[in-house]
């Protein structure tokens, strides 16, 4: 049995760091965990222009622990109106890693997001020319389409039709959930990646729903049946260099999450690379836990592997029940149970 595994040190490609208090409360989880991370732009209001990036990468930045070598690499929430020469001086400038499409009201602080794709094909024309990754939140809204369904029913409406017109488009599927993400993901061009979350990778929906309704596992796009994890799970593990690590850690406050219409999101940066870990030790894989979390997100972004290391070690890992940070008491994934395995 492997007992300590060394590997290049890991990037978060989709993380929700906050900014004010809870930024100062999160920042350093994610930092230690990772080299570098995509930043989501959901914030409110959102991060539409790269004046606002660079502001907020400025705010990352200073909310990091002294001597910290974490870098945050920022990206443009688009909207309806979101020009396309702007995107391009701002990519162009090295503000901009790559844009996020939220389909308005998907998701949390998403009510600025795009209402029809038609709207920005010319931004998404100019993203293709200039090789800036589309990062995409697949999910419909139509009050019609059962929760359970809206990414299956995104990539039928949205993402075939978009990769038909624009075949060359770098598209990150983040965050996906079901087995028919991965079908698209895989038939797809290389120019086509997915990111996968720990928890989708560890909790179905019944961890949400069995013996009362739990709050702290209910996420978007929201945990699946079995069926879909496993073949997350495959994928995940597969060696595929399509797919790589991203946490989709999203801290909410605790009484944001504990209420009657709570937030979706869950706070996993603390144990995040421990996570991942477990799973690829599950199925056997930990000699591809290095590509997914280290080598093949590099490798899609068009940048360079991280030349620091780290060493994880199986040792039970005990997970306390919150953690309280910046005067904010917030509960883990994992929370009250242990991980098997510890960074050093
Ligand atoms: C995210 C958040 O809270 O910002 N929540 C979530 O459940 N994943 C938004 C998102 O990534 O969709
Ligand atoms: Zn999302
Ligand atoms: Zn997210």
């Amino acid at each position: 049995m492997t007992d300590t595994i060394t590997i290049r040190r890991p990037d978060d490609w989709h993380v929700h760091l906050r900014d004010g208090a809870m930024l100062q409360a999160v920042a350093a989880f994610t930092a230690k965990q990772f080299g570098r991370a995509i930043v989501m732009p959901n914030l409110s209001p959102p991060v539409t222009s790269a004046a606002d990036a660079a502001a907020y990468r400025d705010r990352i930045m200073a909310a990091l622990p002294t001597g910290s070598d974490f870098t945050p690499l920022m990206t443009c929430y688009l909207t309806d109106d979101t020009d396309s020469d702007d995107i391009a001086a701002g990519h162009a400038a090295g503000i901009f890693t790559a844009a996020k499409l939220y389909p308005a009201n998907a998701t949390t602080n998403s009510a600025h997001g795009v209402t029809d794709v038609a709207h920005i094909m010319p931004v998404l024309e100019r993203m293709q020319q200039i090789g800036m990754p589309l990062l995409v939140h697949g999910e419909v809204t139509d009050g019609d389409i059962d929760i359970f369904d809206r990414e299956a029913v995104f990539i039928e409406r949205i993402l075939e039709k978009l990769i038909a017109k624009l075949p060359d488009l770098k598209l990150v599927f983040e965050h996906i959930t079901t087995e028919q993400a991965v079908r698209f993901v895989d038939s797809a061009g290389p120019n086509v990646a997915a990111t996968i979350t720990p928890h989708h990778l560890l909790i179905n929906r019944n961890a949400m729903l069995v013996g009362g309704i739990r709050p702290h596992a209910y996420c978007l796009p929201v945990a699946k049946r079995e069926l879909h994890r496993l073949a997350l799970r495959k994928a995940a593990t597969s060696g595929s260099p399509k797919y790589f690590l991203g946490t989709d850690s999203a801290p909410h406050e605790i009484h944001a999450k504990e209420s009657a219409c709570g937030c979706a999101g869950i706070f996993n940066a603390p144990y995040a690379l421990e996570s991942y870990a477990a799973v690829f030790d599950e199925e056997g894989a930990l000699d591809r836990l290095e590509g997914f979390a280290s080598l093949h997100g590099p490798k899609f972004y068009g940048l360079p592997v991280n030349e620091a290391t780290v060493r994880l070690e199986r040792r039970e890992n005990p997970v306390p029940d919150d953690i309280q940070s910046g005067g904010f008491k917030l509960v883990p994934f994992h929370a009250g149970s242990a991980l098997e395995w510890q960074i050093l």
